[in-house]
């Protein structure tokens, strides 16, 4: 497949199959996010593939638990542009509440995982922001999911889980100076790709000035 066409059509995919994802399609998405760029080459994060069906239905728990804390707060914007836009965040809730519901059925889970490392250099006029180690870890978060669509495979960058980190810990065994950046479920889509609804770019691009903008 066309990388562009890859890039354009790789979506939110939340709903599967039961069809399997074998190991050498995880392995080469793999490969495709440890080819990302991180900050000076760090390449700091690990990743754990989860398939065994009793490590899937504990990291499933503990995602419907955080699905379930993070749903009981998220009300739904005070109103909407468009009834598109309406329909678009329902859709989306739905979807989401789907994947939280269904994560043990979905083949394969990958948790990316980041080392709580000291980043921020210091001189003496105090820290160097020289950007957050989060900013490593996100290229390769999106590179498996476009190489797993151009293999036909559907994905969610989700993070929600992030507050029930010590459950999946337990689960999975990763030691204590770990986080989870992404958890990431691989399947079949039931639904199709496609292109989905973005903002315009044009309207959001600003050329050499902030406010100089080309129609
Ligand atoms: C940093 C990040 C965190 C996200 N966390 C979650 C999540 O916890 N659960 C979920 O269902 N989707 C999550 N998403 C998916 C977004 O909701 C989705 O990418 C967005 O709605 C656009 O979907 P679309 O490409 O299908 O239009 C996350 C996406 C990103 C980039």
């Amino acid at each position: 497949m066309d990388a562009l066409e890859a890039l354009m059509t790789t979506r939110a995919m939340r709903r599967f199959t039961t069809d399997d994802v074998s190991d050498e399609m995880v392995a080469t998405c793999l490969r495709a996010a440890q080819q990302a760029p991180s900050g000076g080459n760090v390449q700091a994060l690990q990743y754990v593939v989860v398939r065994a069906p009793e490590v899937k239905a504990a990291v499933a728990a503990a995602y419907l638990a955080a699905w379930d804390r993070y749903e009981r707060v998220l009300g739904a914007p005070p109103s909407f542009r468009t009834p598109d836009d309406e329909a678009s965040w329902r859709r989306t809730k739905a979807a989401s509440d789907h994947l939280a519901h269904h994560l043990d059925d979905v083949p394969i889970i990958v948790l990316f995982l980041l080392p709580v490392i000291p980043w921020t250099p210091s001189d003496d006029e105090g820290p160097i922001d020289i950007g957050p180690l989060y900013a490593s870890a996100y290229p390769a978060v999106q590179n498996f999911c476009v190489a797993a669509r151009a293999l036909g495979l559907g994905t969610t960058v989700t993070t929600v889980i992030r507050c029930e980190t010590e459950a999946v810990r337990d689960a999975v065994g990763f030691p204590e100076g770990w986080e989870i950046v992404a958890l990431v479920p691989v399947g079949r889509p039931s639904g199709r790709f496609g292109l989905a609804r973005r903002k315009p770019v044009e309207a959001l691009t600003h050329w050499d000035r902030w406010g100089q903008k080309r129609r």
